[in-house]
């Protein structure tokens, strides 16, 4: 069995969510968005950010996967969906679960910008702080955690948890 201990409660991050909705609605006032999903993990987070919008948007989702059945050890990113988007002169905003490395949101980012949209930014729930090799950052971030590996409100370990309503550190488990 894997221990799992409460991190961040779904009220919590609810609150957060009206929080950067209300900076979205004021950034992008009077424009159409394009949410960009990065399936799965996104999935709880882009639903609840979405019901706060109020512009019209357009949904969008693409696949990465790096850790599938590995756990928590990194494997190979593979990225999908991106060449069935058509994103010239549109507002995109990708949404992802996680910035880790910021491998995989720089991969998709690079990706995204051949497409040539009008403006393209980031959001994601939850930034590791030990990412700091990167050279970018996600434009949103709703909380800072530690170096740990979380699980729930659609992020996963081998595939399960995701459906654990808050964020839950693992701390046993292959780790
Ligand atoms: P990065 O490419 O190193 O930034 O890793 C980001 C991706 O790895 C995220 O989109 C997640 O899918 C996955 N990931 C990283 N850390 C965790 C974690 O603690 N729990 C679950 N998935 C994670
Ligand atoms: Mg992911």
């Amino acid at each position: 069995m894997d221990k799992i201990e409460s991190l961040l409660t779904l009220d919590e991050i609810h609150r957060r969510i009206i929080d950067v909705a209300g900076k979205l609605n004021e950034f992008y006032q009077g424009e159409e968005l394009v949410l960009v999903m990065v399936m799965k993990g996104a999935i709880f987070l882009t639903v609840d950010l979405m019901r706060q919008l109020n512009m019209p948007c357009q949904l969008e989702c693409i696949k990465a996967s790096s850790y599938g059945r590995l756990g928590t050890r990194k494997g190979e990113l593979k990225i999908s969906g991106i060449e069935e988007l058509d994103l010239l002169s549109k507002n995109v905003l990708l949404i992802d679960d996680i910035f880790d490395t910021g491998e995989t949101l720089s991969q998709i980012l690079y990706q995204l910008q051949e497409q040539q949209p009008k403006t393209l930014r980031s959001l994601v729930l939850l930034k590791k702080q030990l990412g700091q090799s990167s050279t970018f950052f996600p434009d949103h971030v709703l909380f800072e955690i530690g170096d740990q590996f979380v699980v729930g409100y659609g992020l996963d370990y081998k595939e399960r948890y995701r459906e654990l309503p808050g964020v839950y550190s693992l701390i046993e488990g292959d780790v």
